[in-house]
């Protein structure tokens, strides 16, 4: 049976994930602000490809629809004038498992750009994604959904890596819009 993906939040992100997605044959839906829920009530795997701050507000809107289901955190946890909201001691992928604790929650994506989410490549390179999650099996799955779409997808361990996740994200919004490298950019792991 084909994994069904429900993305939440149809900006730069939640399109070119669902770009990725058809390509590698998953069947997806992407939402509007108003229909949140029923999007994810129709999904196996969840997407959130919304604004850090508006997580308070899709958890609302998401009620017992993710009870048991994967929650992809894409997001990175910026407050409104771009600065790492949190980190070190926590992160936005943790504060978010509090917030839905019958969920499974996964951080990936967050340190690629946009513009490279549909196919993990760049210039003819494979991109690195990474997968933290305290749910084995979750991870699992999210790494075969990111080797699918195009990436090397590297396991990053319990959802605590997310604190460096994040970090790594906010180090390559720094280094591409702030230091001027752009976005045609990203991390690739040689291991
Ligand atoms: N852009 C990147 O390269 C990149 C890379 C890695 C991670 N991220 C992270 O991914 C997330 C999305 O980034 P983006 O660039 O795709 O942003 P974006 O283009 O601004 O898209 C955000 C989406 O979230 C929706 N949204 C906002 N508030 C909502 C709410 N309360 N309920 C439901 N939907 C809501 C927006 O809907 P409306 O348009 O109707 O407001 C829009 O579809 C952010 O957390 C960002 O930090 C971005």
């Amino acid at each position: 049976m084909t994994t069904k993906i429900g993305i939440i939040g149809s900006g730069n992100v939640g399109s070119a994930i669902q770009r990725g997605l058809t390509k590698a044959g998953f069947e997806s839906r992407v939402s509007t602000e108003d229909n949140v829920s029923q999007i994810a009530d129709g999904a196996d795997v969840i997407v959130l490809a919304v604004p850090y701050l508006a997580i308070d507000d899709v958890v609302k809107k998401l009620g017992s629809t993710i009870n048991g289901k994967i929650v992809i955190d894409a997001t990175n946890a910026l407050t409104q004038t771009m600065q790492l909201a949190l980190g070190h001691t926590t992160s936005g992928a943790e504060e978010l498992q509090k917030k839905i604790p019958k969920a499974k929650v996964v951080k990936a994506f967050n340190t690629v750009f946009a513009q490279h989410m549909d196919s993990g490549t760049l210039n003819g390179q494979t991109l690195t994604a990474f997968a933290a999650s305290d749910d084995e099996a979750a991870r699992n799955k999210v790494l075969q959904i990111l080797r699918s779409m195009g990436f090397d997808a590297v396991h990053a361990g319990p959802l605590q890596n997310a604190r460096y996740l994040e970090a790594l994200g906010y180090l390559n919004i720094q280094l591409g819009y702030v230091l001027g490298n752009g976005a045609m950019t990203g991390f690739k792991y040689v291991r």
